[in-house]
């Protein structure tokens, strides 16, 4: 059996077979409002942050879905049709999502499975139908689903509901589930939804991030091509971290295979963002076809882990990451990889070939900051 089988048929022993709908194969990437608007969004911040997607190179490297979050919509029409904010939407979302398409781009919106969203907008508790085909209608890819005002409601019931009235669309609409964790998705998500929030909302700050991946780390198990755990999205570039911390962000988001969803202005953001958002040899990890989430094989000290990550032509994204407040020097030892003899090294930061190994590698690793290297054994 090869090691994609071997991977799946786990999967399938312990319940978790993939929701059918065919999308998500590889961790979704894209952008989302939230982190760094909040609810001041409008079809004119869209069109400019899908124009800057393309400008800044982020298309290419892979980020596809624009999301608009909370707060775009205002009531329901006399029919239960959801209406979006005519202010700040004119013209509604169908042309907003043509135009977000003619960028080759995907388009994406926020809703609640709830009464009420987060921020008191119109709920799909009820208008489950209505709302998956108002959406096929508009051309919309992808759909968040929240967990606010669902009090006395069954989370993977009503997240069901609207996965079949999806389903129904006959539109392919990625499906993220987003109950933060409240009512163990990783058990039900896997057939229910591409990918499932296992957290509350990160902050842009180092231990907010840090406890998101804490979190995160315990369901590997649940995630394969299809459906992924969702430690939530992005904060490089918000300006509360370093750019050391921010390396260190992505980096474990792209090992765990999480989504890399960036939640910026991407309009003006820094040389240095636009290089962290856009490194394809990071992305490449957490694209990886095998779809497998990394996780630590070693703790060599206090604050000091090594992370690592099976990709398809078996080699290993490896994280070294040192959580301490002193620059340190971290070392893989070969036996935490399942590496045996040669290895050659590429540290995905500097892209550089370090050269080839035979039991260990080793690096000085930044004060809140990784080295992730991809080391690919010579004999397999
Ligand atoms: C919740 C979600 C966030 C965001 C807000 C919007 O807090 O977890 O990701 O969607 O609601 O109100």
């Amino acid at each position: 059996m090869n090691m994609r089988l071997a991977l799946l048929g786990s999967a399938l022993l312990l319940g978790l077979r993939p929701v059918d709908n065919g999308l998500a194969r590889t961790p979704p990437m894209g952008w989302n409002s939230w982190n760094h608007f909040g609810c001041d969004v409008s079809a004119q911040l869209i069109k400019e942050t899908a124009d800057a997607i393309v400008a800044s190179g982020m298309r290419d490297a892979g980020y596809r879905y624009v999301v608009i979050d909370d707060c775009w919509q205002v009531a329901r029409d006399r029919a239960g049709k959801i209406v979006a904010d005519s202010v700040r939407f004119p013209g509604g979302m169908k042309p907003l999502a043509d135009y977000v398409h003619s960028k080759g781009l995907k388009f994406g919106l926020y809703t609640d499975a709830g009464r009420k969203t987060c921020q008191g907008r119109p709920g799909t508790y009820g208008s489950e139908e209505i709302d998956a085909r108002t959406y096929a209608e508009w051309g919309v890819d992808y759909v968040k689903e929240d967990w606010c005002n669902a009090q006395g409601l069954d989370a993977p019931t009503q997240y069901a509901k609207f996965r079949d009235a999806l389903a129904k669309s006959g539109r392919p609409i990625v499906f993220s589930i987003c109950e933060w964790g409240s009512n163990r998705p990783w058990t039900w998500g896997p057939k229910t939804g591409n990918l499932w929030r296992t957290t509350g909302d990160i902050g842009d700050y180092w231990a907010s991030m840090i406890s998101r991946v804490d979190l995160n780390t315990q369901y590997a198990q649940s995630a394969s091509p299809g459906g992924w755990n969702d430690p939530d999205m992005l904060e490089v570039g918000n300006g509360g971290m370093t750019d050391d911390e921010y390396r260190a962000h992505f980096s474990l988001w792209a090992i765990m295979a999480a989504p890399l969803m960036a939640g910026n202005d991407v309009r003006t953001m820094s040389a240095a963002t636009r290089d962290i958002l856009t490194n394809k040899e990071v992305i490449a990890v957490d694209q990886d076809s095998l779809g497998v989430q990394g996780m630590i094989v070693e703790e060599p000290g206090p604050d000091l882990q090594v992370w690592s990550k099976l990709l398809a032509d078996s080699s290993r994204a490896v994280v070294l990451l040192n959580r301490s407040a002193l620059q340190t020097a971290i070392s893989a030892p070969w036996w935490s990889l399942r590496i045996r003899g040669a290895a050659t090294v590429r540290d995905l930061w500097t892209h550089t070939d370090l050269g080839t190994f035979d039991d260990h590698f080793s690096a000085t690793v930044p004060a809140h900051g990784v080295v992730m290297a991809r080391i690919t054994p010579r004999h397999g």
